[in-house]
């Protein structure tokens, strides 16, 4: 990294990474590429995890898979997400299990585990999980939407929290708290450090959620409109950039609400569920089909699109290796803007 002034955080302590700065979790669509790209510019990238419809077993091969090629495309950390919700029933699909397990096994790899440093779990509650990464050497990360939820992830024995608010793309919250609210909530809640996520698109975002008490950010919609995610199709990135304010809905997806911009397969999805002519697992696969539709095929008609409110205010793509840096550029400079702003009387 040419030399720069950074932004030191308890985040690029505990990581020993630049930048206080991530890119989350996209499942179920292939991030491998981007993940590397972002841990490549300093901050952390995230592999998502391949479907939600698959057999245990082969999807977490796949993950697998995943974890190698991107050890193959950085020698910087990343990590690997898994949303741990339960469904209506209050069940944890099989898949969070054979995911988490994967996980945990591909660091017995001394190779793997120098890059593969952090496990982020989301969508429900850590505890489950959390005994099966204690021990591993993974930062374990848990992701949550509301105060009580991080304390309770923090008692749990999590090492840092992801606080997301209600405006996020994809998985939302029941209880609709915005990043505004949220930030200064759950800092003054728990001990460890916080990492803050929804609606953040640039370094002004990551300044306020400094000044929110937060040791980082995490931001999902702004980095699929990117040069480096070549996984996706590039009209998935156009309907972003294409979308106005307020345009973003919310629907029922596997975990509860999950933002996302309208397509034909939401009306479709409503009237299905209205009718009740799919039984759980169908309606998992119709979802999974129709998600990674979107993503690989560019159907955005027939597919479904999970997008944060930020959409609205995304028009262009970003190259990660200068998007990154610039944003602590931006947000330093913002800083050091609002220091001047003092004055005696
Ligand atoms: C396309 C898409 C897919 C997502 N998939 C997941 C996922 O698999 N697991 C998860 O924890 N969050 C998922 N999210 C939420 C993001 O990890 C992140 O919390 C969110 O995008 C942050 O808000 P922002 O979009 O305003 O930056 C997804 C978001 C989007 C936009």
């Amino acid at each position: 990294m040419p030399c720069m002034k950074c932004l030191n955080t308890r985040f690029t302590d505990l990581l020993g990474i630049d930048h206080p700065i991530m890119q989350e979790g996209l499942g179920p669509y292939k991030t491998v590429q981007l993940a590397a790209a972002v841990s490549n510019a300093g901050a952390l990238g995230t592999v998502s995890i391949p479907g939600i419809s698959e057999p245990p077993a082969a999807g977490a091969v796949k993950l697998r898979g995943y974890i190698e090629q991107a050890c193959a495309l950085t020698d910087r950390p990343f990590a690997v997400n898994v949303p741990v919700g339960t469904d209506k029933h209050g069940n944890v699909p099989a898949f969070s299990a054979a995911y988490v397990g994967a996980v945990v096994e591909a660091v017995r790899d001394a190779e793997i585990a120098k890059r593969l440093r952090v496990i982020t779990t989301s969508a429900g509650a850590p505890a489950a999980a959390r005994q099966m990464i204690a021990g591993s050497g993974l930062v374990h990360v848990h992701k949550v939407g509301g105060t009580r939820q991080a304390v309770r992830a923090a008692a749990d024995g999590v090492d840092m929290i992801i606080a997301s608010g209600y405006e996020a793309g994809g998985h939302t919250h029941a209880r609709p708290v915005h990043t505004f609210v949220l930030g200064p909530s759950v800092t003054e809640a728990v001990a460890c450090p916080v990492i803050l996520a929804g609606g953040i698109r640039d370094g002004r975002g990551l300044a306020a959620a400094l000044a929110l008490g937060a040791d980082a950010v995490a931001l999902g919609t702004r980095f699929v409109a990117s040069y480096d995610n070549p996984d996706w199709h590039a009209a998935y990135a156009e309907r972003i950039m294409a979308a106005s304010e307020g345009d973003d809905i919310v629907f029922q997806a596997l975990y509860g609400p999950s933002r996302a911009l309208p397509s034909g397969a939401l009306a479709e999805l409503a009237d299905i569920e209205a009718g009740g002519s799919m039984d759980e697992e169908q309606l998992t696969a119709f979802k999974d089909k129709r998600l990674i539709a979107a993503q690989r095929d560019g159907d955005m008609d027939g597919g479904i699109l999970p997008a944060g409110q930020i959409s609205g205010a995304i028009n262009d793509l970003v190259h990660v290796a200068e998007f990154v840096p610039g944003m602590v550029a931006e947000a330093l400079a913002v800083l050091d803007r609002l220091g001047t702003l003092q004055k005696t009387v």
